[in-house]
C-alpha cells in the first residue's frame, strides 16, 4: 500500500525557512544546467475570461522525486470570498514511482519566487544596496521581501509602490538599487530612463505571453537573466525586448550558468542586471521534497493509504 503525506498551507508555512529555500532552489536552478534535473513542457489553459491554469512538471534527479505543481487562478473568487489561486504540488519517487506527498501549493509558490528573487539578488545585486523597492502588493510581495532581506544585509529601507501611481513609483525607482516588480501588468510600469546605474531588478511578474512590466529598452546595454531562456522567450519579461529587437535570447544568461561561472556575473559595479523570473518546476519541487522531508523529520502531515 502507497502511503502519502498531506501537507496544509500552514503546515508548509512552518516547515519551511526563507534561507533553506533559496539554498534549495540555487541548488535546483544549477542542476538544470548540469542536466541531471529536466523540465517537461508547461501546459497553460485560459478557461475562461478570468480563469486559468498552468501544469509545472518535471525531475529533480538529486533529490530522487519528480513530479507537477497545478496553479490555478480564478480571478472572481474574490466575491466569492475564496482565494484567486489555488493548487497542489504532487511529489513522487523517482526510485519507486510512488507518490509521496501532496502539498498545498499556494504558501510553497511564495517561498520559492521568494526564494528565486533572493538567489538573483545575491549574485547580482550591489551588495551596498541599502534600499530595496517592490512594485506590487499582492500575495508575492511579502514573500519577496522576507527572501530580499535574507540576502541584502545592508538594505534599511523597504519601499513598496503603488504600481498604478507613475509619479510615486519613478521617484521610488529613482532611490532603488534593488527593484522587484510583481504585478501581472501588460503595459512597462519602469520606463528605462527611470532606473539609476548599478541596479538589480527582479521580474517576476511576467509568466505569460502578453505581460510586461519593465521599458523593453532597458534591456539595451543591461545584463539579463532567466531562468530558463526558451520558456522565458515565451512568457517571461524578456519576451518584450525580443519582440522588440532589443535583445536576442542569446544573449540571455541562465541563473544556473552564471552560479557555475562567476565570469557570467555583474561586470561592474554600474552595470544595470535584470533577472526575468517565470517560475519553473524545479523551484517547486526543491520547496515541495524540503517540506516533505522535513514533514518526515518532525511527523508533521497527515498520512493517507492510497
Ligand atoms: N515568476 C514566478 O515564478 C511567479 C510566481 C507567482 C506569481 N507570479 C506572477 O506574479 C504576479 C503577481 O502575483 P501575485 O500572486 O502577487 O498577484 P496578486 O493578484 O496577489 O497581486 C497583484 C498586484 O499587482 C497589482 N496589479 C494588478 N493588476 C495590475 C495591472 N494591470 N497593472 C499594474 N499592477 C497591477 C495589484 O494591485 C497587486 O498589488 C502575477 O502576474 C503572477 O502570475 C510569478
Amino acid at each position: 500500500m502507497t502511503q502519502v503525506t498531506m501537507l496544509s498551507a500552514s503546515q508548509i508555512s512552518h516547515l519551511l525557512d526563507m534561507p533553506a529555500v533559496i539554498d534549495a532552489v540555487a541548488d535546483a536552478y544549477k542542476e538544470k544546467v548540469n542536466h541531471p534535473a529536466t523540465l517537461w513542457p508547461m501546459v497553460y489553459e485560459q478557461l475562461g475570461g478570468e480563469e486559468d491554469m498552468d501544469i509545472r512538471s518535471g525531475v529533480l534527479a538529486s533529490k530522487h522525486v519528480f513530479g507537477s505543481k497545478l496553479l490555478a487562478w480564478f480571478g472572481e473568487n474574490a466575491k466569492r470570498g475564496l482565494p484567486e489561486l489555488n493548487g497542489l504540488v504532487n511529489l513522487y519517487s523517482s526510485d519507486t514511482g510512488e507518490p509521496v506527498a501532496v502539498l498545498n501549493a499556494t504558501a510553497l509558490t511564495g517561498f520559492r519566487t521568494g526564494a528565486a528573487g533572493a538567489v538573483a539578488s545575491r549574485l547580482l545585486a550591489n551588495p551596498d544596496a541599502t534600499t530595496l523597492l517592490v512594485v506590487g502588493t499582492g500575495s508575492q510581495a511579502p514573500y519577496q521581501i522576507m527572501a530580499q532581506l535574507c540576502v541584502l544585509p545592508k538594505v534599511t529601507q523597504v519601499l513598496l509602490a503603488n504600481p498604478r501611481d507613475a509619479k510615486k513609483a519613478q521617484a521610488a525607482v529613482q532611490r532603488s538599487r534593488v527593484i522587484v516588480t510583481a504585478t501581472p501588468s501588460t503595459k512597462p510600469l519602469i520606463q528605462a530612463d527611470w532606473v539609476q546605474p548599478g541596479t538589480h531588478l527582479n521580474a517576476i511578474g511576467a509568466d505569460m505571453e502578453g505581460k510586461q512590466e519593465l521599458d523593453a529598452k532597458l534591456f539595451q546595454g543591461a545584463q539579463a537573466y532567466t531562468d530558463d531562456v526558451p520558456q522565458a522567450s515565451e512568457v517571461g519579461e524578456i519576451q518584450n525586448p525580443i519582440k522588440a529587437g532589443v535583445i536576442k535570447p542569446e544573449q540571455v544568461v541562465e541563473i544556473g550558468n552564471s552560479l557555475l561561472d562567476p565570469t557570467l556575473g555583474r561586470h561592474d559595479a554600474n552595470a544595470i542586471t535584470i533577472f526575468d523570473s517565470t517560475g519553473i518546476a524545479l523551484q517547486d519541487l526543491a520547496a515541495a521534497n524540503l517540506a516533505f522531508v522535513r514533514a518526515k523529520e518532525q511527523g508533521v502531515g497527515t498520512q493517507v493509504d492510497l
